[in-house]
């Protein structure tokens, strides 16, 4: 099993830029997967979520041709193209896959199961059965979890449907089953949550009408396959975000990141806290808003954060514990309890990786409490979690001494030349044990 060894660190200043980002990877391939003609996506992730979209759009007769990592095309097979794959369909890691394929698949005219790793089957998957039933489908699960058997041949119709839990890969699932179902399907949002799919599918012809937390698809409304230009990844550029804020004085220049409004929590919640973010030539990539960060240390200060940004800032809270931790005084992180379901138990998984790190925290249903301190050297635990292994390896730059993070392969579902580019920043990491 491999692990990150990271030494107390100088880092350096410097420009530099992240992976694409993981959400418009994901949906560049599904959506090029059933528009009509090709799409050409530049930037794409060629992590191992992402690379597992990839090869299920493949298993179901859609042709990809990889120019290089990041350069793919994509050659539709329409709306009603796909066929049925020879076998399960095997997501690995990734609930973004799953979810939004589940609503993909619910309105084919063949059967598929969904499959994946140990984390992925034990993620709830309720949360989109419910709905998809609702309007018709037929998904067996073992009591929620995967695998999926999604049946085929089901004629869905279109709903109105409030989600009781703010969560994009929900929303985008009854909105790509919307598309296979008669009549105009709505999601409602109880709060925002980054809306890819909106841009995506606009960007490709189909119209999507959002009002108020509300966006509507309306059934047999084809896709047409476009370019895609995929921003660096605002969820991996807040490793170097991180990374730059615990060091002394660091001045750091992060190029062509996606700053979509429904993900830049993180740069609030920094803010509040003192952090100095500054963008630089905002601009648009395509249908996405990007800019290069320029982020310099500085002293972080504590303080309550506001849980209306969490929806905002779903996938940061590993780095920002971490960033609490290296904070003067107290922070208080609530309305996190989706944190629970991610890739670990992500509030539990951080809680006991700072406490072995000699931090002081307080878990609580649905946050922390945690104390500003500082790191002393130890071993602790990813638990298979990409984001927590990244932001326990970042503590080990400014600990009393060595930080050994157990079992960090997961990196690569995400963030692939994690290690390599925290050492052109200056950090002092090293794989070990990788196979
Ligand atoms: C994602 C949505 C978020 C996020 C995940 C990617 C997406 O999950 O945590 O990493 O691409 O739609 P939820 O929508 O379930 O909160």
């Amino acid at each position: 099993m491999s692990r990150f060894v990271v030494s107390p660190s100088r880092i350096q200043d410097g420009v530099l830029t992240v992976p694409g980002d993981k959400s418009i990877s994901h949906r560049a391939v599904m959506f090029g997967g059933i528009a009509d003609g090709r799409s050409d996506v530049s930037g794409f992730l060629p992590g191992e979520d992402c690379l597992a979209t990839l090869a299920a759009m493949e298993a179901m007769g859609v042709r990809v041709e990889r120019h290089s990592d990041t350069e793919v095309s994509i050659d539709g097979v329409g709306l009603h193209g796909l066929k049925a794959p020879a076998g399960d369909l095997d997501l690995g890691n990734s609930g973004t896959a799953m979810r939004l394929m589940t609503g993909l698949l619910a309105g084919q005219t063949f059967d598929t199961v969904l499959t994946g790793d140990e984390s992925l089957l034990s993620r709830p998957m309720q949360r989109v059965i419910t709905p998809l039933e609702r309007m018709g489908a037929r998904i067996d699960s073992r009591d929620g979890r995967p695998p999926l058997r999604i049946k085929g041949g089901r004629a869905l119709s279109a709903m109105d449907y409030a989600m009781p839990v703010a969560s994009a890969q929900v929303k985008s699932a009854v909105l790509l089953a919307g598309l296979y179902a008669k009549g105009t399907t709505a999601v409602t949002e109880p709060a925002v949550t980054r809306d890819h799919t909106e841009r995506m599918l606009r960007a490709m012809g189909v119209q999507v009408e959002v009002r108020n937390g509300r966006a509507a698809v309306t059934g047999g409304e084809r896709l047409r396959g476009t370019a895609i230009q995929v921003p660096a990844d605002l969820s991996s550029a807040t490793f170097v975000i991180l990374a730059a804020l615990l060091a002394r004085d660091a001045d750091i220049l992060i190029t062509n990141v996606g700053i979509n409004p429904s993900r830049t929590g993180v740069i609030a919640i920094l803010g509040a806290m003192g952090a100095e973010i500054r963008l630089e030539n905002e601009r648009r990539l395509g249908d996405e808003p990007v800019a290069d960060l320029r982020v310099r240390s500085g002293t972080l200060q504590g303080g309550e954060i506001d849980p209306k940004l969490v929806s905002l800032a779903i996938d940061e809270f590993p780095a920002l514990f971490v960033a609490a931790a290296a904070a003067r005084g107290t922070t208080v992180f609530s309305g996190l309890a989706e944190l629970r379901v991610k890739e670990s138990d992500r509030i539990a998984s951080m809680a006991a990786g700072l406490a072995a790190l000699g931090i002081a925290v307080t878990e609580t249903p649905d946050g922390a409490v945690i104390e500003g301190g500082r790191f002393s050297a130890g071993t602790v635990a990813s638990h298979g979690d990409h984001r927590v292994a990244m932001s326990l390896a970042l503590a080990g730059t400014i600990a009393d001494g060595p930080v050994i993070v157990e079992d960090v392969a997961a990196v690569d579902t995400s963030f692939p030349g994690f290690a390599t580019l925290m050492r052109e920043l200056g950090v002092a990491i090293d794989v070990e044990g990788a196979a």
